[in-house]
């Protein structure tokens, strides 16, 4: 996909709660990615200091309250455009809402209100900008609802990040990353900094543009290949079950279902390097 486009008018979401496959994957990459996101959290958030944090396309808030688990969450506020189950803990809330919606900021003033938030000391945002239109309308509403000093994080891909040498297979294999229509806007990552700043966020810092298979051990390098593979084979399988699927990508479908143990062989060789655009931005309000 080479344009933004909102999931909604993709007709489906593949992150749906009942999307077991989906939801192995984003489990194996929360997990993969927890060391990578944990040394910028640790880097801007004081253990000390209880927090407000509202988290926008949260999915079931795993992922994010594992790693705000070692802080003092005050009030954490997840809000996805999946159906969500409400938790028994009082300062943990879910929400399903379209954050494209034009009434967000009444949706979230009356959140404030029920659970007596002040204003928010963290939004968080992890994977969520390639599915959205447009994340800075989304972000003006929303940053009137934060406090001063209040953080943003921000992880996004950024396909042009990625550098892949010695296998021509997961070479290929990874260009059908921008051809499906459920893997989002691949290039979001370079836009991130534009997009805080047309939403007045202006001090911004890039704290990585990657994880590489040089940096993980076997176990997590074949996370990182099932992360990358399994979101892929996903994305076709759901355009082939919703019969919008194009010949060129049944094609691909058919070409990935026959290479997949060679290409995981392949990326798992010790002589294989890849360096994967997760790109992670801190801005401070
Ligand atoms: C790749 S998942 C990331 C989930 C979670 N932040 C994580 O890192 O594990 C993207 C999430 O954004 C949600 N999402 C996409 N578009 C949305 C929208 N318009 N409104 C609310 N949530 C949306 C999806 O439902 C999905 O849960």
């Amino acid at each position: 996909m080479s344009k933004r486009e909102s999931i909604i008018e993709k007709g489906d979401n593949i992150f749906k709660t009942e999307n077991n496959q989906e939801r192995q994957r984003l489990l194996l990459q929360q997990n993969l990615l927890y060391d990578f996101d944990m040394q910028i959290y640790s880097k801007y958030l004081d253990k000390n200091k209880p927090l407000n944090i509202l988290d926008l396309g949260c999915n079931d808030g795993n992922t994010s309250l594992r790693r705000f688990a070692n802080y003092s969450i005050k009030q954490y506020v997840g809000l996805d455009i999946i159906e969500q189950k409400q938790t028994d803990k009082k300062n943990i809330s879910l929400y399903q809402v379209d954050l494209e919606d034009d009434n967000l900021d009444q949706f979230i003033e009356k959140i404030m209100r029920d659970k007596n938030i002040d204003g928010f000391d963290v939004i968080n945002a992890l994977a969520l900008f390639a599915h959205i239109k447009n994340p800075s309308v989304m972000l003006s509403k929303i940053k009137r609802f934060c406090k001063k000093d209040a953080l943003i994080f921000v992880r996004n891909i950024d396909d042009g990040f990625n550098i892949c040498y010695g296998s021509k297979m997961v070479e290929k294999g990874l260009k059908f990353l921008d051809k499906t229509k459920f893997t989002g806007f691949r290039y979001s990552g370079r836009q991130i900094p534009k997009i805080l700043y047309s939403a007045g966020i202006t001090n911004v810092k890039l704290e990585k543009t990657g994880i590489s298979t040089l940096e993980l051990d076997k176990i997590e390098r074949n996370a990182l290949f099932h992360t990358i593979f399994d979101f892929i084979k996903n994305s076709l399988d759901k355009e082939n079950s919703l019969k919008i699927i194009s010949v060129q990508n049944e094609r691909r479908k058919e070409w990935l279902k026959h290479n997949f143990e060679k290409l995981e062989k392949d990326f798992m060789r010790d002589d294989f390097f890849l360096h994967f655009g997760f790109m992670f931005y801190v801005g401070r309000l």
